[in-house]
């Protein structure tokens, strides 16, 4: 299965490496998209790092959701440490299907899933499906800020030489495609993000 990542050494990088980012990009969210309630999709959530984050700066409830049930099980345990049992729910399932109605949560964000994702513009058009109009999405990759990019790039390149260089290649398709796929699915509005905060596409449906 493409964007199989093993859960439990996923867990022990996000644990050990990843931490900081997640409340920086929670901030950059809230920054962009204003929107602090209602309800909120994390796709391919992971162990949950970036929607516990938004939970903890605004009152949203997070829908966790990820194809695999070892990621959402993990999710699910630090959704309880964060005392987030009553603002948190767990969905697995694909993103080309997600399996929630039309117009049904106000915010979608996702981040180091895409470039995992078979087929962008049927993923793309899902999250826009499920979106209530007005609602927004921020999807893409990044690890905050400069400084903590550069820290995390040297620890990972030290258990593996070409850690940058894989991660530069696993994202350049999705980067050539997405304004054209954007384009063609015509969300309201949308802004493509390239700046030391990552690679990210934000849209209004
Ligand atoms: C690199 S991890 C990122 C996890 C988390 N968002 C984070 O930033 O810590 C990518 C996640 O995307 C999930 N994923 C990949 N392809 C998917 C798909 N087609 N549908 C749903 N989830 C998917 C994987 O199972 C994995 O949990």
């Amino acid at each position: 299965m493409k964007g199989a990542t093993n859960p439990q050494s996923f867990d022990q990088i996000v644990r050990n490496v990843f931490a900081p980012i997640y409340p920086v990009i929670a901030e950059q969210i809230v920054a962009k998209t204003s929107i602090k309630s209602g309800r909120c999709l994390d796709a391919g959530c992971g162990t949950g790092a970036l929607g516990i984050a938004l939970a903890n700066i605004t009152d949203m409830h997070i829908t966790f959701f990820d194809q695999s049930d070892e990621m959402l099980n993990l999710s699910s345990q630090y959704a309880t440490l964060n005392d987030l049992d009553n603002r948190s729910s767990f969905i697995q399932g694909d993103i080309h299907t997600i399996p929630l109605p039309d117009e049904d949560v106000h915010l979608v964000i996702s981040r180091g899933s895409s470039p995992f994702w078979e087929d962008w513009h049927q993923a793309y058009r899902e999250i826009l499906r499920i979106l209530k109009p007005g609602g927004m999405a921020y999807i893409g990759g990044g690890f905050g800020n400069a400084e903590l990019r550069e820290k995390i790039i040297a620890t990972m390149n030290e258990n593996n030489p070409n850690w940058r260089n894989s991660f530069k290649d696993r994202i350049k398709p999705e980067r050539e495609a997405l304004p054209g796929i954007l384009d063609a699915l015509a969300p309201s509005s949308y802004q493509i993000i390239d700046d030391e905060s990552g690679f990210w596409a934000v849209f209004t449906k």
